[in-house]
């Protein structure tokens, strides 16, 4: 029976769904797990806390590693992404008044990776599990797992006005790191690793064509900024601000004279304006969960793991999570093989870890510390300049940048 039969039933007067897998979430993790389900056959439901619209149209990520880009060509939501995706073959270093290009092609021969924002992976994904007779429940709330440790987990609801139970052999906590499934789990359970920083990156997106081929990333004495973009009419870019940031200090005028101060630093680089279409402040931070499972719920993306934005990780790591979950959540349908349920933490947290190595080490190579003395200054520029210089630390960089593979 599927998904959406069993809500029909629902809407008619049962209280209790019944299900294989509960999502909770739709950002990417969540959707791309219910998709990579469906396709072996195995049934789930997502509950989102916000609208379809909000989670649309909510602007975020932008790198897609070449792992991330053929998970999702092979499991056939790849063809928007393969038409409008911008494929790029290395990223600029912009410090002391130089350009430094880390140049994939010659380092890491074969590998890129793509731009394509994140809100276009969300539409594509509940396109197609819509198209695929899901049934994906936007504007629940209330949302409580009971029973993870025991067989038969359930999630308690609430959508259009009615309490609802969906009763499932397993759950995935996709939602976020604000999100209620971390906190389903029994305190002394997980252990936290965590790093807050100085600092936040305040995001605009803006109806303007890039004004280079590739991302530029820019430490400046005035702190950070990243020239990244979207499609050919329209440029993400990011600037360190100070942690806890009020959007209202930044008017857009404010936000653009900074922008030109932080990347027209080489010559000949003039920074094109438009108008900007959002803009907001995002923490940096890293944070991991570990273990990423409590008895029967699993933790996917963000949910267990944040990384600094630096090092554009975080949604390559959501769909690494769920690929891995896919997996074992397979060989546990098709003969009851546990090993790689009881594998996924230590599994996806290999890549965790040097994800959040790498991110933490590009972090503190191109933004500006406030307790920084002159000492810590040199030593920064000078890491910067022999990453621009040696192969071996450029080829570093570049291997982390278009991602390992790990498993
Ligand atoms: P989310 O996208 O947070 O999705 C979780 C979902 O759960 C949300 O839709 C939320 O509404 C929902 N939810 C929350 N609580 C509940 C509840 N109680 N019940 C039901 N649903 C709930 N990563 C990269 O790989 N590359 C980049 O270039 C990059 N750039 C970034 C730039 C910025 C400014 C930021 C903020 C992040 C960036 N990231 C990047 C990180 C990336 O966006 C996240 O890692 C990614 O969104 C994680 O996906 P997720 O599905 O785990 O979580
Ligand atoms: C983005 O385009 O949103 C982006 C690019 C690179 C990053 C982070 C975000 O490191």
């Amino acid at each position: 029976m599927t998904v959406a039969i069993h809500f029909r039933l629902a809407r008619r007067g049962a209280r209790v769904v019944r299900t294989q897998v509960g999502i909770v979430g739709a950002g990417p993790a969540g959707l791309l797990l219910s998709h990579l389900l469906q396709l072996r056959g195995i049934d789930s439901v997502v509950l989102e806390i916000r609208s379809r619209d909000y989670v649309e149209q909510r602007v975020r990520a932008g790198v897609l590693e070449q792992g991330t880009v053929d998970t999702l060509v092979a499991s056939g939501v790849g063809e928007r992404l393969l038409r409008e995706g911008m494929v790029h073959h290395g990223i600029e270093l912009r410090f002391g008044g130089a350009r430094h290009r880390i140049a994939f092609e010659r380092l890491v021969p074969g590998r890129a990776i793509t731009v394509y924002g994140q809100q276009e992976v969300v539409k594509d994904l509940i396109e197609a599990l819509l198209k695929a007779g899901r049934e994906v429940l936007f504007e629940v709330s209330d949302v409580t797992i009971r029973g993870a440790d025991t067989a038969r987990p359930q999630i308690g609801f609430t959508h259009r006005g009615r309490g609802l139970e969906l009763d499932c052999d397993f759950v995935a906590g996709c939602d976020g790191f604000h999100g209620v499934s971390r906190d389903a789990i029994p305190p002394g359970v997980l252990r936290y690793f965590e790093k807050e920083y100085p600092f936040a990156w305040l995001g605009v997106l803006a109806r303007v064509a890039p004004s280079s081929q590739e991302l530029i990333y820019s430490s400046t004495d005035r702190g950070f900024a990243l020239h990244s973009m979207r499609t050919p009419q329209v440029c993400r870019f990011y600037l360190q601000v100070r942690a806890r940031e009020d959007i209202a200090n930044w008017p857009d005028e404010r936000v653009w004279s900074e922008l030109k101060a932080r990347l027209e630093t080489v010559p000949g680089f003039t920074l094109a304006t438009g108008p900007v279409l959002e803009k907001g402040v995002a923490a940096v931070r890293s944070f991991v969960a570990e273990p990423m499972q409590y008895g029967r719920l699993y933790l996917a993306g963000d949910a267990a793991h944040i990384v600094p934005p630096t090092g554009a990780k975080g949604l390559n790591l959501a769909v690494n999570d769920v690929r891995v979950l896919t997996e074992a959540l397979s060989a546990w349908y098709r003969g009851g093989d546990t090993s790689l349920l009881e594998a996924y933490s230590a599994t996806c947290l290999r890549r965790v870890w040097r994800a959040q190595h790498f991110s933490w080490w590009m972090t503190a190579l191109m933004h500006r510390f406030d307790d920084y003395d002159e000492f810590d200054l040199r030593l920064q520029r000078s890491y910067q300049e022999y990453v621009a210089r040696s192969e071996a630390a450029a080829t570093s960089l570049a291997e982390n940048y278009v991602g390992l593979s790990l498993s």
